[in-house]
């Protein structure tokens, strides 16, 4: 059974972004499901899927991605491969286009599991990726806006205002982005790609590169993450959910079990995706928005969901 879910982020996302956000989940879950089809394998559909959403600066992955508290676009991503335990991540990570690629490499190509900051980008170069400055205007105005609120009154001393300040204000989160695939042979595989919650500290690095908290396969199940990314370093959110798939719940089941540890432990803005080894497909979130895409083989065509309630797209 082939099967493929991508989410773009949790977030309370404006209406002007709705549509933009819509079209980009379907065609990054387009581009893995081909991969599917064709005969590729779940980590190929899942880098090209997350490549698509990283492409799209709509979504906070790739270009377009948030900015740090000194107006910097560190980016985060893992890939993970569920048959072998294969993962590869790259976090703080500079002037590289698909980070997600980069995690791929690193598992691939050394022996490690994580590369961090310059060691990561000069690795990036010895792989050939291009220096690419991944920050766009939109950011920059966001970002810009964002730190003249903190200016006038709301101060940033430490983690907690952060943390009110999305509650505040939960648009800044959108959206981490990542993908669950099973290929036709029953491998699984999951990725994410960040960059990271809007004015994260210089040196933060949150749940997406981490294997077990933002990402994670086994042969049971995979796992992608978003949110607040402390509340899945702490829950170890996506490991958490995949063994519940071990112990027999289903994907929904398991995304849900996952969500509501979340909101009886840390109570944090979060979000996850999944799918098991038959093919079923889960997601649930504690935010307003989580827009997911996905099918599997005993559905016609791509569904959408997580939209916000109040938005139509005649309005
Ligand atoms: N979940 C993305 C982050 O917290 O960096």
């Amino acid at each position: 059974m082939r099967a493929i879910i991508v989410h773009g982020g949790v977030s309370e996302l404006k209406k002007e972004k709705v549509e933009r956000a819509v079209n980009g989940v379907k065609r990054a879950v387009e581009a893995g499901y081909a991969v599917l089809k064709s005969g590729g394998d779940a980590l190929d559909a899942c880098e090209k899927a997350v490549n698509v959403l990283e492409d799209d600066p709509v979504f906070n992955a790739g270009t377009g991605s948030a900015l740090t508290l000194d107006g910097q676009c560190a980016m985060d991503a893992s890939i993970m491969r569920g048959s072998t335990l294969q993962v590869g991540a790259v976090a703080d990570v500079r002037n590289v286009k698909n980070p997600i690629s980069l995690a791929r490499k690193v598992m691939e190509e050394t022996d490690h599991v994580l590369l961090v900051g310059e060691g990561a980008e000069k690795f990036a170069r010895i792989m050939g990726f291009p220096e690419y400055d991944p920050i766009t205007e939109e950011r920059r105005m966001e970002w810009k806006k964002l730190m003249d609120r903190v200016m006038n009154g709301r101060s940033l001393k430490h983690w907690k205002k952060l943390s009110e300040l999305i509650k505040k204000h939960p648009e800044i989160l959108h959206g981490t982005v990542g993908c669950v695939a099973l290929d036709e042979r029953g491998e699984i595989a999951a990725g994410t790609s960040t960059g990271g919650v809007f004015l994260k500290l210089f040196g933060r690095v949150g749940d997406t590169p981490i294997p077990g908290a933002g990402t994670y396969a086994t042969i049971y199940g995979g796992a992608s993450a978003t949110g607040i990314g402390e509340a899945m370093m702490r829950t170890l959110l996506a490991k958490t959910v995949v063994d519940f798939m071990k112990i027999g719940l289903s994907a929904p089941k398991a995304a849900e079990a996952g969500i509501d540890l979340i909101n009886n432990t840390v109570n944090m803005m979060a979000g996850i995706i999944t799918i098991d080894r038959h093919g079923n497909i889960g997601f649930a979130h504690n935010s307003r928005d989580m827009i997911v895409g996905f099918i599997n083989e005993n559905m016609d065509s791509i569904e959408i969901s997580g939209i916000p309630e109040d938005w139509r797209k005649d309005d």
